[in-house]
């Protein structure tokens, strides 16, 4: 047999044995199905989020508080092991008690030694005047992978009366989102905007409204899951995670949206929420152009200020 007919019949043993093989693993050679889509987009980053963790321990701790280090532990672990998120917020009665401040030190400790990413917290009406000691000041911003986050601490008035709540920040609040315009915000806070849950909450949803940059408010304190949505931003309530079944949130940010779930003890299990709730982004606004002799002043501001530090200029008056 000459060396061309050889070839040929290796070309069409080729042929039958691809054919054979596609037969074999199911894919379909003769279809009119769309061809497949393409992978799914990858999350930028991602966080978690404790509302009202309401940690205490020792002699003299409430009742319903006991066992709160465990359970945190146990879910920290989960974070650590399974979820690896880039960072964990807190948002506020994260302690018990204002009575009781030693429990502040002993939770610093707990998450120092468990938590294996970095945390923020948010002062709640729970943590009392030993909170900026503790876990330093209560407003502040820090920026994550093009996401500006705002910690908008409020100053309380009688920390368990409901609607004491005053934000003496609001100046400040007001000046960080004016000169963040072009930047998407996430504000971190204990009482809720919307709902209404605090004296002046009207005036700082207006604020939020009026800056256009905020697509979302994470909060706790109504010890509920909440979703609402108002001006375009989501506001979202999370559950106390100090009662059963323990919920804490976790975000995916995506470059279009945010992708929130949430985790919680089942059968003596953590596992994920059923349902997906998704936070789309807004269009960005195009930056306000610098004048160009501010410019070189502005780049070297932010050279001096790492955004992912607590903001010394907030001036606020610690309690
Ligand atoms: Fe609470």
């Amino acid at each position: 047999m000459s060396s061309r007919k050889n070839q040929t019949l290796l070309k069409i043993l080729l042929v039958l044995l691809a054919f054979s093989a596609a037969v074999f693993f199911g894919y379909p050679l003769f279809t009119d199905e769309p061809a497949p889509a393409p992978a799914a987009d990858e999350p930028v980053f991602s966080f978690a989020q404790f509302s009202d963790v309401h940690f205490d321990s020792g002699a003299g701790a409430a009742d319903w508080t006991q066992g709160s280090g465990d359970r945190l532990t146990r879910a920290i672990a989960q974070v650590n092991d399974i979820i690896k998120p880039d960072f964990v917020v807190f948002t506020g009665d994260s302690v018990n008690s204002q009575h009781r401040p030693q429990a502040l030190g002993s939770l610093k400790e707990l998450l120092d030694s468990t938590c294996r990413v970095k945390y923020y917290m948010v002062k709640g009406n729970h943590d009392g005047p030993g909170f900026s000691k503790v876990f330093g000041k209560r407003c502040y911003t820090f920026e994550h992978k093009g996401l500006l986050f705002v910690a908008f601490g409020y100053h309380y008035i009688d920390p368990y009366h409901m609607q004491a709540a005053t934000c003496d920040q609001l100046p400040w609040l007001k000046k960080v989102l004016a000169e963040n315009k072009s930047r998407r915000v996430v504000i971190l806070v204990h009482d809720p905007i919307v709902p209404n849950s605090f004296l002046d909450a009207p005036t700082v949803q207006l604020a939020l409204k009026e800056a256009g940059n905020v697509v979302a408010v994470l909060s706790g304190h109504m010890h509920f899951d909440g979703w609402n949505e108002a001006d375009g931003i989501v506001h979202i309530v999370a559950p106390c995670f100090g009662a059963d079944p323990h919920v804490f949130k976790e975000y995916k940010v995506f470059a279009d949206r945010i992708e929130v779930r949430n985790w919680l003890v089942k059968e003596g299990k953590y596992v994920q929420g059923e349902e997906l709730r998704k936070i789309t982004f807004p269009p960005v606004k195009e930056p306000v152009q610098e004048k160009p002799d501010s410019q070189p002043e502005n780049i070297e501001k932010d050279k001096q200020e790492p955004k992912d530090k607590p903001d010394d200029k907030a001036g606020e008056k610690e309690d």
